[in-house]
């Protein structure tokens, strides 16, 4: 396969220094008390991986012998396996997706139990990773559950091949507005995600155009099924998103007002469609009322009549109707000093709150804005507690770079789920919001858009992959460390090398905060180029329609979002946090001016005026992005030279690329302000 295909599941073979002694004596593998696909798929991927790691195979047997083994099986199902877990399901309590692992030092067998077979499909891939990794399972005895019930990918592919916001070649599931042929790499593509957690996809964009409108009817749906069927045996639940106008479009209907009688049966008739095709679909994903798609609105209706509509259509059969709360003016004035687009999703939806069906649950992005590289965590997040939520992120980097630049988000997302709400006290942090926990709802959990596409290596830049297996870990569990993450993501893609781990962690670790100094200061975001984000362009919107604007003149900058004197924004967080945001003294450095409106002379917590901090910060980001070209040319020779070639190249990129950065960001400033730089530094 080509260099990067394999990813982190390469099942490298292992080194003697690896324990490689400790797996020898293994003879093979066993499955007890069941015999459902997921299971053998399973067994499957233990005996691929062993194989690969331990460089002889290991089969699937058909029973447990004298010499060591891997038993994988059902609790209460199997002597063996209840054997090795005496205590039972009621005492573990696996649930749907857990797993237990457990060495009999006797035997010397390895046993992976579960009450499901998505457990033990986990199980076998924790195991996997232990063994990649290097660690030793002498003695081990471990429970896992997923913290997270929904831990979904979106992918924004269209079926003409195209994927909104894709950096890494076109899509693997569409090509020509028809399904790929290529199911190979579906099937690969499903392995690398149940073996991260991963339990859910939506497979096309939430842009539906025309024809994905139609992945709903009898003439697509055998083809979706199929697609499903990939999935199923990796565990992974098929969404689709859908066209909220589809009646009309396609229909044959004059409406699609969610309150008309004929709108809701048409519905009812496509979800009993869809169930007999696949009778496991996951449900839909809505982006409705939101730029310029279509949705209740038009007929006066709101959100929650426009979701709920859905969702009676597919609660019969156990689905779920995924709502985007994306939803903003996007023609807005820029004269209009009143509108605020961070505002938006909180004011449609709080008022909203106990309205909406038990099977619906709103997906909220991680910010008010748009995935931009630092906003403060969006105060919708928990403000509804009568209603499903869960989270959104963008593992595609379309505002961090756009996989030219490395940017390992990891650390990002950990800073919003750890943000405390206070919602209801101390301690109501997101990640509690998220995972059910805080207001004890039905559904919850993770969404993420997805960034791979058919480039050999999936991610176009390499260490890309690290934002997406680093995504799964983390809606498995919350709790992992972004360092934790990075170093499993290493050793399984480039081996047990010290110095290879310790300098690819680092620039991993140390990339968005890079990032970030050479691009928008200080929250302020969108400085990019219209249409496509990438590149600097500290005006490109605005004086446009989309709401986001940094207000910068001679004498100052930021956005006045205060309830003294600005859009009332602040208002939205509870206490403590709307007086650290409302507060110029105590609002944080780093957000300073998505909340307030200051001279450039305005004194920072850091010491540092505005216009300094400018200045240093992004000399400095350029320095520092040079760095990680420097530190990885140092790799040459320790890494092989394919995998070496892909990174180099893009990091010499990005560190061109920082200096246009830079350079429009700083003389754009100085000659706004006038004010030099104190280390009188070149500006252009
Ligand atoms: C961003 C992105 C769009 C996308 C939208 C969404 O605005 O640029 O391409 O459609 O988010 O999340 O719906």
């Amino acid at each position: 396969a080509e260099y990067g295909y394999d990813a982190w599941l390469r099942y490298r073979s292992i080194e003697p220094g690896e324990r490689r002694e400790e797996f020898n004596r293994f003879s093979g593998i066993v499955v007890e008390g069941t015999d459902e696909p997921l299971a053998h798929t399973a067994a499957r991927e233990l005996s691929r991986g062993l194989s690969g790691m331990l460089g002889r195979e290991v089969s699937v047997l058909e029973h447990a012998g004298d010499a060591p083994c891997f038993v994988l099986g059902r609790l209460g199902r199997s002597p063996i396996i209840d054997g090795m877990f005496p205590e039972g399901e009621a005492s573990l309590g696996l649930g749907r997706e857990g797993y237990a692992l457990r060495h009999e030092p006797g035997s010397g067998r390895i046993a992976i139990g579960a009450d499901s077979d998505a457990g033990l499909l986990y199980g076998a891939f924790d195991v996997l990773r232990r063994i990649g990794t290097g660690q030793s399972l002498k003695g081990l005895n471990i429970v896992e559950r997923p913290v997270n019930g929904l831990r979904m990918l979106n992918q924004w592919d269209n079926m003409d091949g195209s994927i909104e916001r894709g950096y890494a070649g076109s899509s693997i599931f569409y090509e020509k507005n028809r399904f790929t042929q290529n199911l190979e790499r579906l099937r690969d593509y499903a392995r690398l995600l149940a073996s991260t957690g991963i339990n859910a996809i939506a497979i096309n964009n939430v842009n539906v155009h025309r024809i994905e409108t139609e992945l709903i009817t009898e003439a697509l749906l055998p083809e979706v099924a199929k697609v499903a069927e990939i999935f199923r045996m990796y565990g992974i639940k098929l969404f689709l998103s859908i066209n909220y106008a589809a009646p009309l479009e396609i229909g044959g209907l004059s409406t699609a007002d969610p309150l008309e009688p004929e709108v809701a049966a048409w519905w009812r008739e496509r979800a009993a469609e869809i169930y007999r095709t696949i009778p496991d679909f996951g449900g839909f994903l809505v982006k409705a009322d939101s730029e310029n798609r279509p949705g209740p609105f038009t007929y006066g209706r709101d959100h929650a009549d426009g979701a709920n509509m859905l969702a009676e259509a597919l609660e019969p059969y156990g689905g779920l109707v995924i709502w985007r709360c994306f939803v903003y003016n996007c023609k807005q004035d820029w004269r209009d000093r009143k509108t605020d687009r961070a505002r938006a999703a909180y004011d449609h939806f709080v008022p909203l709150d106990g309205r909406f069906k038990e099977n619906v649950i709103l997906q909220v992005k991680n910010g008010p804005i748009d995935f931009q590289v630092r906003e403060p965590v969006s105060p919708l997040l928990g403000a509804m507690p009568l209603t499903n939520q869960m989270i959104e992120f963008q593992v595609t980097q379309e505002y961090t770079g756009q996989q030219h630049h490395v940017c390992y988000l990891v650390p990002q997302w950990k800073e919003v789920l750890d943000f405390d709400s206070h919602l209801k006290g101390e301690g109501s942090t997101v990640k509690r919001i998220v995972d059910g926990t805080l207001h004890a709802s039905r559904y919850s959990g993770f969404a993420a858009v997805s960034n791979i596409g058919c480039d050999a290596n999936w991610t176009g830049h390499l260490l890309a992959q690290a934002n997406l297996y680093g995504y799964g870990r983390l809606a498995w569990n919350p709790e992992l460390s972004a360092e934790g993450i990075a170093d499993e993501w290493i050793r399984l893609v480039f081996g047990s090398d010290e110095r290879v781990i310790q300098v690819i962690r680092g620039i991993l670790m140390d990339s968005w905060s890079i990032y970030e100094k050479y691009t928008a200061p200080l929250g302020i975001g969108f400085m990019v180029n219209p249409n496509h984000h990438y590149g600097p362009n500290v005006d490109g919107y605005e004086y446009s329609m989309w709401g986001t604007y940094h207000f910068a003149d001679c004498r100052g900058i930021g956005v006045d979002r205060t309830i003294a004197t600005g859009t009332g924004y602040t208002s939205q967080y509870a206490e403590p946090n709307q007086s650290r945001y409302e507060t110029l003294e105590t609002c944080p450095d780093e957000l300073l001016l998505f909340f307030h409106h200051v001279p450039y002379t305005h004194v920072l917590q850091s010491g540092k005026t505005v216009i300094q901090h400018i200045y240093d910060t992004h000399f400095e980001g350029v320095e520092q992005a040079g760095k990680l070209a420097e530190l990885w040319a140092g790799l040459s020779g320790l890494i092989e030279e394919p995998l070496h070639r892909q990174v180099a190249e893009r990091l010499a990129e990005q560190a061109e690329h920082a200096k246009e950065w830079r350079d429009q960001i700083n003389t754009y400033f100085y000659r706004k302000s006038g004010i030099p730089d104190q280390q009188g530094r070149r500006m252009y």
